[in-house]
């Protein structure tokens, strides 16, 4: 079955999740949250008590465990051991623990892996994360890298967590932000960069709409210059 891939990375709270799902929908493909993959990791890890500094035991987790992403009409499901997890990936204090599941090569390597696998299952996927353009799909169909402004980033996620009833402070939520920028640009391996060939869109003053019916002009206009150049 041949692939077709879009790749959507960018920076934490750009927008990536929400575009990336809707796309998805739109061209009747497969969203993959690749985040969630690294959160899972990270879950298990802390399940474990591993010590973070310890580059053998953090490469063991994916060893130990038995890891399930399962694709959910918009969502995607999060199994380790048979547990679902996919609402427990979503804590604070997990959110600052990926970091050291994101910056060990051996895992990075296994996550990539998975999300090929993950590809050639479904064959048809939308994926979002921070390398999937540069080293999970450089071949993919379409690439895209979102961006917004860190005080749009925060504000969005200020209102994403009111909405499910938790009080955050905007400058402690743009703090957070930043600091997430500053580990994933910053790791040796799989750091957060736009491929070459990826078309930069920052969604700071583009509503979520705007930004699908751009990507999706975008995808459209390739999958039609690809078809004349088979005639
Ligand atoms: O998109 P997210 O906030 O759920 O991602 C959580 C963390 O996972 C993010 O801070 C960095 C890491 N990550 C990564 O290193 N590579 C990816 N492809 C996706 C996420």
């Amino acid at each position: 079955m041949s692939l077709f891939v879009v790749t959507i990375d960018g920076p934490a709270a750009s927008g990536k999740s929400t575009v990336a799902r809707r796309v998805a929908r739109q061209i009747g493909a497969t969203f993959l949250d690749t985040g969630a993959m690294y959160r899972a990791v990270t879950w298990a890890a802390m399940q474990d008590g591993v010590d973070w500094n310890d580059q053998e035991q953090l490469a063991g987790v994916v060893e130990r465990h038995a890891f399930a992403f399962e694709a959910a009409d918009d969502a995607m499901l999060v199994c380790v051991d048979g547990i679902d997890i996919t609402e427990k990936i979503r804590d604070p204090e997990l959110t600052a623990n990926v970091r050291y599941i994101a910056s060990s090569g051996p895992l990075r390597a296994k996550l990539v892996e998975m999300q090929q696998a993950l590809a050639r299952r479904f064959g048809r996927v939308v994926t979002e994360g921070r390398d999937q353009g540069t080293v999970a799909f450089p071949d993919a169909d379409a690439k895209f890298y979102l961006v917004a402004d860190a005080t749009e980033r925060a504000r969005r996620r200020k209102i994403d967590l009111e909405a499910q009833g938790v009080a955050a402070d905007l400058d402690e939520l743009r703090r957070t932000i930043e600091a997430r920028d500053r580990s994933d640009e910053g790791r040796a391996v799989g750091p957060l960069r736009p491929a070459a060939d990826s078309i930069c869109v920052d969604t700071t003053r583009l509503t979520v709409e705007d930004v699908v019916q751009c990507l999706l002009g975008h995808i459209n206009a390739g999958q039609n210059a690809n078809s004349k150049m088979q005639k």
